[in-house]
């Protein structure tokens, strides 16, 4: 296959980059970027017709500002039939990749190399009724992509899309995205009575309070969705949070029974680092 990303424009901050495309990756233009709170921000970039990814698969994303780009892994939280790219990330002041990707604009280049990877896929989940998608921060982007994606609805009766954070405007990115699902007349039908959105908060009042984790262990989580607690005949599990999450999300999994899959051997419930920091 030839390599034809090496020939499209090279530009960051407005001027053309001195560095070449990579061997192995894609240089994408920058389409949309849109801010939601000092640490945390969406961008959307082009898709090369070649791409094919799983909804729920990540990639690694660097820019073109050095003879060797700092990549760091991002989930895809578009889904695999959009004609764009989304990502969802934190910005980090002295961060190696997210202090200069947090200024990019629409017209500038991003680095994406070209194999997609990820255990957050449907396919690695044994078929179920319910599958509760347990998120943490930055960890909500995979879901992101399998909210939109119709084979998760086709694959699963209830979705439930748990997502905890620090503050209330945290919650954005996954509330805007809800409701334009909820709007969307494609897919608003296929949401409708099957997608439930489960939001709490942390360090601040809010409708819901405390960790994901201690919700599920006190059953507060199942009660207020009217859901029976979780068990290995009929739920399903995805998780993404910080290393601590995962291991004390899973672990909660495991003690209702669940057990772990992975892409070569699906099971009851899957794990996947919310990467960048
Ligand atoms: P908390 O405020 O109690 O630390 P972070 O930005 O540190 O990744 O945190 C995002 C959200 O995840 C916060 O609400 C945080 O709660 C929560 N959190 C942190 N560690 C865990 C954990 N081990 N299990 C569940 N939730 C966690």
């Amino acid at each position: 296959m030839s390599d034809t990303s090496a020939i499209e424009p090279l530009i960051l901050g407005g001027s053309p980059s001195p560095f070449d495309i990579p061997k192995g990756c894609f240089g994408l233009t920058v389409t949309e970027v849109q801010h939601y709170t000092d640490s945390l921000f969406r961008f959307r970039i082009t898709r090369p017709q070649e791409f094919r990814f799983r909804s729920g698969e990540f990639v690694m994303i660097g820019l073109p500002n050095a003879e060797k780009p700092v990549f760091r892994a991002y989930s895809v939280a578009s889904p695999s039939w959009d004609e764009e790219l989304e990502f969802y990330s934190i910005k980090v002041q002295h961060g190696p990749l997210t202090e200069h990707l947090q200024k990019i604009q629409p017209g500038d280049t991003v680095l994406m190399r070209k194999k997609p990877t990820g255990t957050l896929v449907n396919d690695a989940l044994l078929p179920g009724k319910r599958v509760w998608m347990f998120s943490t921060g930055t960890g909500l982007a995979p879901f992101a992509s399998l909210i939109r994606d119709p084979e998760t609805y086709e694959k699963f009766e209830t979705i439930v899309l748990v997502h905890g954070c620090r503050t209330a405007a945290e919650l954005k990115y996954g509330e805007d995205l809800v409701a334009s699902l909820r709007n969307n007349p494609l897919i608003g039908e296929m949401v409708d009575g099957h997608l439930f959105h489960y939001t709490t908060v942390t360090r601040e009042s809010f409708d819901r309070q405390g960790r994901v984790t201690d919700l599920i262990s006190s059953g507060k989580l199942f009660d207020d969705l009217g859901l029976a607690r979780m068990g290995p005949e009929e739920d399903r599990a995805m998780i993404c949070g910080s290393m601590a999450m995962l291991r004390d999300t899973k672990e909660l999994c495991i003690e209702h029974g669940l057990s772990e899959g992975a892409n070569n051997k699906p099971g009851e419930f899957v794990v996947e680092r919310a990467f960048v920091d």
